[in-house]
């Protein structure tokens, strides 16, 4: 068992550092290139356990994919399966993306229902609903989700919830459908439109990615290219979130700070500086910062992945800020944790009230998702002492070389076995 061991209250961070390409909009390229029979490449992959997992799993039906520095050249030409199998989907959430891309390239999949991340319910109805509506049969059982597809006919769908999983998994099954799908109440995240992008240089025909309604119109077959994933704004947000806490000077390079807007206006609201250029943020930390309420919301609102950041960096603000997590309803279990470390947060549903400012002390803590974990690395380099994180498997699914990383910005964090 690998965990993180961090010296705290260290001193601010300083110095630069370059942002990975997106997770997010990764693990829906990497199914998505499955829907061509063509080779792919796809560039500016972070190097993380996510993407290998997924990988894996386009081997195992079949598909060509060899992984270079951050680059996978992919070739699903010889795909012979759409069986995915438990031991390897179990491990992410996005293998959800599966059933869209397979059921659009051979019109049958088979897969376990998802992992990932444990937020609470994460039910994936809109998924089937829009599958169902193109004409697919949904069935889930033992476990397992099958669809059968013969021939996906566009539809009209209106999604009940805005979600960023179903918008994507309906645009990959309807890109080889026939006919015309309009996805209403579509997500906007930028993953969905560097998706779509992908998707569209690979000859597919989507419009209105990035607004609520998608318009996909059917092509018969997709060709190959070259595709360059865009940088990781929770990523991004992690490392802005880090340096305005320590009271440091952190350069962010290779960002799309457009993709940050809700970040940037929050942490401008508590008194903390950030400069923007083409593709640089600069954050300058202030201490302590001004307490503040924060709503997370989908795109373009404050992002749930960095709720549990924020909300460390509330811990040294001075005031009493609210949290409410209109995402997912179970997304407070890091609370606990960052409780036994001191810090002062009181949770009523989907609220959590923040007092500040607190010193947080080092203590053993759980990493009990990927972006919890990210947020015990932050409250670890607040805390006095040592913080020791288990766990981390979770941490390693979703960021690129975070201890380097955190490293190079001054953080006293190792790995250690233990
Ligand atoms: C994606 C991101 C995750 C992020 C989340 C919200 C990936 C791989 N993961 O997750 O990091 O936290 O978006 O920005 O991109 N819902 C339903 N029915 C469904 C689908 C979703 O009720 O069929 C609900 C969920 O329970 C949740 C909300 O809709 O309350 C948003 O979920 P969704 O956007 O689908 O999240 P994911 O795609 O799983």
């Amino acid at each position: 068992m690998r965990k993180l061991h961090i010296n705290g209250n260290n001193g601010p961070l300083n110095g630069k550092v370059k942002i990975s390409g997106a997770k997010n909009a990764a693990v829906a390229i990497i199914p998505a290139a499955i829907l061509s029979s063509a080779p792919v490449r796809i560039d500016n992959l972070p190097d993380i356990q996510d993407i290998h997992i997924l990988t894996e799993i386009l081997r195992s039906l079949g598909v060509e994919a060899s992984w270079h520095n951050g680059t996978l050249d992919i070739d699903a030409g010889g795909l012979s399966g759409w069986h995915a199998t438990y031991e390897l989907v179990k491990k992410l959430r996005a293998s959800y993306y599966l059933l869209g891309a397979l059921a659009g390239r051979c019109g049958k999949a088979v897969v376990p229902a998802p992992g990932g991340c444990d937020l609470g319910p994460r039910p994936i109805d809109q998924h089937i609903k829009g599958l169902t509506a193109l004409g697919a049969r949904v069935e889930v059982e033992h476990g397992l989700i099958k669809v059968e597809a013969p021939r996906l006919t566009g539809a009209d769908i209106y999604l009940d919830v805005v979600s960023v999983g179903a918008t994507i998994n309906i645009m990959l099954a309807a890109v080889r459908a026939r006919g015309r799908t309009v996805i209403e109440n579509a997500a906007k995240e930028p993953e969905i439109v560097d998706t779509a992008n992908f998707l569209n240089a690979m000859g597919a025909n989507i419009r209105g990615a990035g607004t609520d309604v998608i318009k996909i119109t059917g092509v018969e077959e997709l060709g190959g290219m070259t595709h360059t994933v865009i940088p990781d704004r929770i990523e991004a947000g992690t490392y802005m979130i880090a340096a305005a806490a320590t009271g440091g000077d952190v350069l962010l390079c290779d960002v799309i700070p457009k993709h940050l807007d809700p970040v940037i206006a929050k942490l401008r609201e508590m008194g903390i500086t950030v400069e923007v250029a083409d593709d640089q943020i600069r954050v300058v930390g202030q201490c302590p910062p001004q307490a503040v309420d924060v709503k997370t919301f989908p795109y373009p609102g404050f992002p749930t992945d960095l709720q549990s950041l924020i909300m460390v960096l509330l811990t040294k603000a001075r005031g009493c800020s609210i949290i409410t997590e209109n995402v997912f309803e179970g997304r407070f279990r890091h609370v606990d944790e960052l409780k036994r470390m001191g810090a002062r947060i009181k949770v009523e549903g989907r609220t959590a009230l923040v007092e500040g400012p607190v010193q947080l002390t080092g203590a053993p803590v759980a990493a009990t998702d990927l972006r919890a974990g990210a947020s015990f690395i932050v409250a670890g380099l607040l805390a006095e002492g040592e913080t020791e994180i288990s766990q981390v498997e979770h941490i390693h699914r979703g960021y690129e070389k975070i201890c380097e990383k955190f490293k190079v910005l001054g953080a006293d964090i190792r790995e250690i076995e233990g």
